[in-house]
């Protein structure tokens, strides 16, 4: 069913890591034959792993001294030295760190007077030609389909030009402008023929948020609505994906279309869970025919009867739910998700938002605290930067009154509050916040965890704000993990000995705040995985609003009634701030209590279809071991 050859890989470093070979593999080759390597290049989150890769290998040798880089876009009207442009982004994510000659370096000019655009689009793609053309060209994809910046619609003999971004493309770069109002509505790009001009070209995709248009221009069919079909006509092109970014392809949702398959349990139960789906059956209504009309007669022959399997599948699932996701005290029963012993456990739930957990597993939340286990909350970090400007200056004036009320005359305070103001009148445009400002918003998102942890019966001492130092750059793009960001989490982890976390599993950008969030608890684990504590402490991960664990595999599914989902929603609506069309998530255009509803309902209406008692709503999570 692939129109395009496709790697994939366990996880994006693997995937970046084969691409920076490939590209040091033919700067090598060229530069045995006197001959300069030309790169087309890309920007936005997917080629960041890339270019750290390239660094690091620059740092051990590898020269750029005979490279030449053209870059595929740059926003138009766009200040070079702004935040957001293209030409910042390629500074500080690769060329400030490689030996690169300046001269030999093009990126399309976002300051170019609007009526030479079209002589400098031209001259644009005369000198990539002048260059003998481009060798590897780096590409990611849009949600839009869109390489470069060649929305829907473009043709694919279309070259270097101005463009009009796409509303989803728009809405997604929303972040680094802080609005969607902020996003230039034009930008200039080469075209899908120049891109296809090149001799070979990767395009990397890494992430669930990709799944679905990854597996469309692999799989679909060549049209001008999505643009990266266009490269099925291409004879060197390349995806390189991670597992999550593979996930909607046939050979990985649907091995068993594909090919012949091994049945181990995973598949199985993936299998019969589809097999319901498509044909809207429960599982125990499924028949010997059902199995076989699909294509799975060796499943049932393994299996013994559709009847047999049925009854193993159902049993499996009935088995995953359970209200007490604490364990049930005094209870022998193996078969549910959690241990009854130690009651009441400690439960540590890490929160890479302040409000994710609530959002994510907040009727969880609350029947923990209900059922008298010691819950704690860790906030890994402050979450500032989804707080908008607006809310501090309310806060600001409410200080202000609240000081003239009561006759507080603090010049301290006074002396802070003028000196935010004036950061503010000072600011030109979107740009990363000042550490006052940065200070007032993680203020109000500590306020507000406190109101809702405060709503679900946290106590006050089992809240704890880790503030995590990788995250405070003020702005959308985060540094690194770093060593003090593993020590914080082994100290907490260490102090609270739980006998169970849960936390933020999802598969998303490699670069995304949660993925670092994850990654920090996982390191402090394998750091403290000598300590006795650790053996029995088990650790459950749990999606945000957007995304949910297939039903195969969910190990533990909580139901909630209608009455624990007004409470959980109660408990989101305390995080205020974050109560707008959110910035970050795309074209959902729901708040997050609404977003959260929608993902707990849906959940409970697949138990629903498969044959499975009927719940309000339904929050689920995966077991990790390791
Ligand atoms: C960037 C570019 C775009 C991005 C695409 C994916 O130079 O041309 O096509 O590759 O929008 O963006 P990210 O990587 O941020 O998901």
């Amino acid at each position: 069913m692939e129109k395009i050859p496709t790697k994939v890989f366990a996880i994006a470093q693997q995937g970046a890591k084969f691409v920076a070979d490939k590209i040091k593999a033919t700067i090598k080759k060229n530069d045995a034959a006197n001959k300069m390597t030309v790169l087309g290049l890309a920007t936005g989150s997917t080629p960041i792993l890339l270019y750290k890769e390239l660094v690091e290998m620059h740092a051990k040798g590898l020269s750029f001294k005979n490279v030449v880089s053209f870059n595929l876009d740059e926003y138009y009207p766009m200040l070079s030295g702004a935040p957001q442009s293209y030409n910042r982004f390629m500074d500080e994510n690769l060329f400030n760190h490689i030996d690169i000659k300046r001269e030999n370096v093009f990126i399309p000019d976002g300051q170019v007077p609007l009526e030479e655009i079209e002589k400098y689009c031209e001259n644009y793609e005369k000198k990539i030609d002048d260059f003998g053309g481009i060798d590897i060209q780096i590409l990611g994809i849009g949600r839009t389909g869109h390489i470069g910046f060649n929305e829907p619609g473009s043709s694919p003999k279309s070259h270097t030009r101005l463009v009009t971004l796409d509303k989803k493309t728009r809405i997604d770069a929303s972040g680094d402008f802080r609005n969607e109002g902020n996003v230039p509505r034009t930008a200039i790009t080469m075209g899908v023929g120049t891109i296809s001009k090149a001799k070979r070209i990767y395009l990397m995709a890494w992430g669930d948020n990709k799944s679905n248009i990854v597996a469309k221009a692999i799989e679909g069919e060549v049209s001008w609505q999505v643009p990266a079909t266009f490269l099925q006509n291409h004879p060197k092109t390349f995806f390189v994906l991670d597992a999550a970014a593979s996930s909607d392809l046939e050979r990985i949702k649907t091995p068993w279309l594909t090919e012949s398959c091994e049945w181990d349990w995973p598949i199985t139960l993936k299998a019969v869970c589809w097999l319901c789906d498509i044909l809207k059956k429960p599982v125990l209504k499924l028949t010997d025919e059902d199995y076989n009309k699909k294509g799975m007669g060796d499943l049932i022959a393994k299996s013994g009867s559709a009847y047999e399997l049925n009854l193993e599948v159902f049993r499996h699932l009935r088995d995953t739910i359970t209200g007490w996701p604490g364990g049930k005290p005094g209870t022998k029963d193996e078969r549910r998700p959690e241990r009854a012993e130690p009651f009441p456990k400690r439960s540590l739930i890490f929160s890479p938002h302040p409000d994710d957990e609530i959002a994510s597993m907040g009727g969880t939340l609350i029947r923990l605290v209900d059922q008298g286990h010691d819950v704690h909350v860790a906030y890994q970090t402050s979450g500032n930067v989804g707080v908008v400007d607006d809310d501090v200056i309310n806060q600001l004036n409410f200080v202000k009154e609240f000081a003239a009320l009561f006759n507080i005359s603090d010049t301290e305070t006074e002396r802070y509050l003028k000196k935010t103001k004036e950061v503010f009148m000072k600011r030109d445009g979107p740009q990363e916040d000042l550490d006052n400002v940065k200070h007032i918003k993680s203020l109000i998102r500590k306020v507000e965890a406190k109101a809702s942890c405060r709503y679900c019966g946290v106590s006050p001492s089992n809240i704890h704000f880790l503030n995590l130092p990788f995250y405070e750059t003020g702005k959308l793009q985060k540094k690194d993990l770093c060593e003090k960001d593993v020590e914080i989490t082994v100290q907490l982890l260490r102090e609270i000995q739980p006998h169970q976390v849960f936390l933020s599993g999802d598969q998303v950008d490699p670069n995304s705040t949660y993925k670092i969030c994850l990654d920090v608890v996982l390191e402090a684990f394998k750091r403290l995985e000598n300590e006795q504590w650790v053996s029995d402490c088990w650790i459950w991960m749990y999606r945000g609003t957007k995304y949910e664990w297939p039903i195969s595999e969910i190990d533990m599914a909580v139901p909630l009634s209608p009455e624990e989902m007004i409470r959980k929603r109660q408990a989101i609506i305390k995080h205020k701030s974050q109560m707008k069309v959110p910035v970050f998530a795309g074209d959902v255009a729901n708040v997050s209590w609404q977003q959260a509803e929608l993902k707990n309902k849906k959940t409970a209406g697949w138990y629903d279809n498969l044959g499975l008692p009927e719940y309000e709503g339904v929050e689920v999570f995966k077991r990790c071991e390791f």
